[in-house]
Order: structure tokens, then C-alpha cells, then sequence
């Protein structure tokens, strides 16, 4: 054993022994994960003696699974579908992020405290931050579920005003009410998935962020925003990050808007759990190849 620190071995091959680490994605199915070669690929490039793993864990089995995050301690632990919102209840704390979408996407210590944090809104942010600069003071959010919850709330934090349409409309005003309730800085309005209702929506905003799962692989043929709704003044950002171009991006290039997929999300907020488990910065441009790698 040489007596480098983690640090002098950057970018160096590491052989584990007893000290190393372990890091761990749950979810099921988790083998299309690309978390895995994302976070050990950062882990790589900062020459750190530790291993992210994938285990697939059922719902049934989260408390279980996060037992023994405590008994073995895994040095920090992504979740991904179905178990976000099963975790809430099953850790010590929860930081404000988790809480108010009710859902966690990091579990991290704090000391002896294991906390259930989510790193999805500020990725999402950050991404967007990384693309445009300045953040657009109007977005049309298309969808209601899980992830547009967290776009939401990180988005109504920066003062953002947000229409949100879904296909199943109370869950859009449900979503509407609760930012309105929780963000002193901005109002929310709900409106139906309806042609009209959209064709509205889109012209009043700058950015659109497709937080449905339609254009996704195997429906890519599919589009949340029919294509007559697309300016050139828009900033279109698909979540979808397979394919990495959905037909709403194709549509939205052909148009001149600017068109983001799901990749620097998906690297921005895996960075932020990483950083947070370790304390180092990870190098996002290798994230970002690893994950383009797997695609
Ligand atoms: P996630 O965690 O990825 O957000 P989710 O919580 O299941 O997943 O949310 C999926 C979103 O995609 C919902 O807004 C859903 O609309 P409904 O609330 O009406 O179900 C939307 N969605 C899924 N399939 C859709 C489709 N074929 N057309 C329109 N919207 C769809």
C-alpha cells in the first residue's frame, strides 16, 4: 500500500481494500440505471477508493434495504423509481427539499443522523442555469407527477410564475395550489391538457419543461406540445433523456428554440449527491460521457 492521498492518485485505477467506500442505487427495475456508471466514473477520475452499486430492492423491501444502509454503512445511497416517496417515512430527517415534494432521491449522514434529502430541483436548476444563464420568468410545465414537483417548487423558488397542464386535470391544480401555498414568491395556475387551453399556455411562456413521460422510449413517436405551439423564442427542456432527442426537441430545433434533453439533469443532480457524500466536486464533463456512453 503506497501512502498517496486520495487525491495524488487522481485518474488512477484503485484496488479496494478494507477503507472503501460504498455507494448504492435502489429502485426496481434498476438495471437500465445509468447512475452506476455516472457516479463510478466520477469516482474514477478522483482517483477515490470507493464503488457505487446497483441493487435492485422492491418496495416491499425498503425498509429492509435501508436497514441495512445503517447496519453496513453505505457511505450514501440513491433512490430511484418506485421507491422516492416510500423512503420519506424510514430515515432520521429529512431536509426541506424532501419534505415539501415528499419524495427522496439521496440518503446521506450527517454524522450519526441519516437524512433523506432530494437533488432534484437544484439539478434541475443547475442545468438549466449551465445551458441559458439567466432562469426565464415564465414556464409551461407539462405534467403533475413525481419530477414535475420538484421542477416546480425549485423553479417557483426563483420567482418563476408557472402554468401547469396534465392530462388528469386536479392533479395539475392540486400541484398549482400547493406551490401557491409554499413559495411566497410566485403563483402557479393549472390548466387542462385541452389544444386551446395549451396553445394559450405556450405563447405567454418561455420556457417549457416536459415532465410527462410521453416521447419516451418506446413511444417516441409521441409529443406533449403539438408542433404549431413551438417559437423560435422558446427554451424547450425535455426531462427525457432517452431518446436524447424526443420529437418535442426534433420539432423545437426545426423551429430555432433552444432545445435541452433529461442528460445534464440527470448528471447535475447525481453531481449534488455525490458532492454531498464526499465533499469533492465531480468532474461533470466526465459524468456527462458516462452516462452518454450508456445511451
Ligand atoms: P414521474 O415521477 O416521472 O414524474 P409520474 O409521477 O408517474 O412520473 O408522472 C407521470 C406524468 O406523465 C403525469 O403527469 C402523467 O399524467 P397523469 O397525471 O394524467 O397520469 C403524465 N403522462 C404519462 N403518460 C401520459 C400520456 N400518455 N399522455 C399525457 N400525459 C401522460
Amino acid at each position: 500500500m503506497d501512502n498517496k492521498t486520495e487525491g495524488e492518485r487522481m485518474g488512477t485505477e484503485m484496488e479496494l481494500t478494507g477503507k472503501a467506500r460504498v455507494f448504492a442505487v435502489f429502485g426496481s427495475p434498476i438495471e437500465h440505471s445509468r447512475s452506476p456508471a455516472m457516479h463510478n466514473a466520477a469516482i474514477q477520475a478522483l482517483g477515490l477508493e470507493a464503488v457505487y452499486v446497483p441493487f435492485r430492492v422492491e418496495p416491499d423491501h425498503l425498509p429492509e434495504a435501508i436497514a441495512g444502509v445503517r447496519a453496513m454503512r453505505f457511505a450514501g445511497v440513491n433512490l430511484t423509481i418506485p421507491l422516492k416517496e416510500a423512503a420519506v417515512g424510514l430515515v432520521d430527517e429529512l431536509s426541506h427539499e424532501a419534505r415539501r415534494i415528499g419524495a427522496v432521491n439521496t440518503l446521506w449522514w450527517d454524522g450519526d443522523v441519516l437524512v433523506g434529502h432530494s437533488t432534484d430541483g437544484e439539478g434541475f436548476l443547475r442545468s438549466l442555469e449551465a445551458a441559458i444563464g439567466d432562469i426565464p420568468h415564465k414556464a409551461l410545465i407539462l405534467g403533475a407527477g413525481g419530477s414535475s414537483r420538484g421542477v416546480c417548487h425549485a423553479l417557483a423558488d426563483r420567482g418563476v410564475k408557472l402554468t401547469i397542464s396534465n392530462r388528469t386535470v386536479e392533479k395539475a391544480e392540486k400541484l398549482a395550489s400547493e406551490i401557491s401555498n409554499a413559495s411566497g414568491n410566485t403563483k402557479a395556475s393549472a390548466i387542462s391538457a385541452s389544444f386551446e387551453e395549451l396553445s394559450e399556455a405556450a405563447a405567454h411562456a418561455t420556457l417549457v419543461v416536459n415532465c410527462t413521460s410521453v416521447g419516451m422510449e418506446p413511444r417516441i413517436n409521441e409529443s406533449p406540445l403539438p408542433e404549431q405551439f413551438l417559437r423560435s423564442q422558446h427554451v424547450i427542456y425535455d426531462l427525457v433523456y432517452n431518446p436524447r432527442e424526443t420529437l418535442l426537441l426534433r420539432n423545437a430545433r426545426a423551429k430555432g428554440a433552444v432545445a435541452l434533453n433529461g442528460v445534464d439533469m440527470l448528471v447535475h443532480q447525481g453531481a449534488l449527491s455525490f458532492e454531498l457524500w464526499t465533499g469533492f466536486k465531480p468532474p461533470l464533463d466526465v459524468m456527462k460521457q458516462a452516462v452518454l456512453d450508456t445511451l
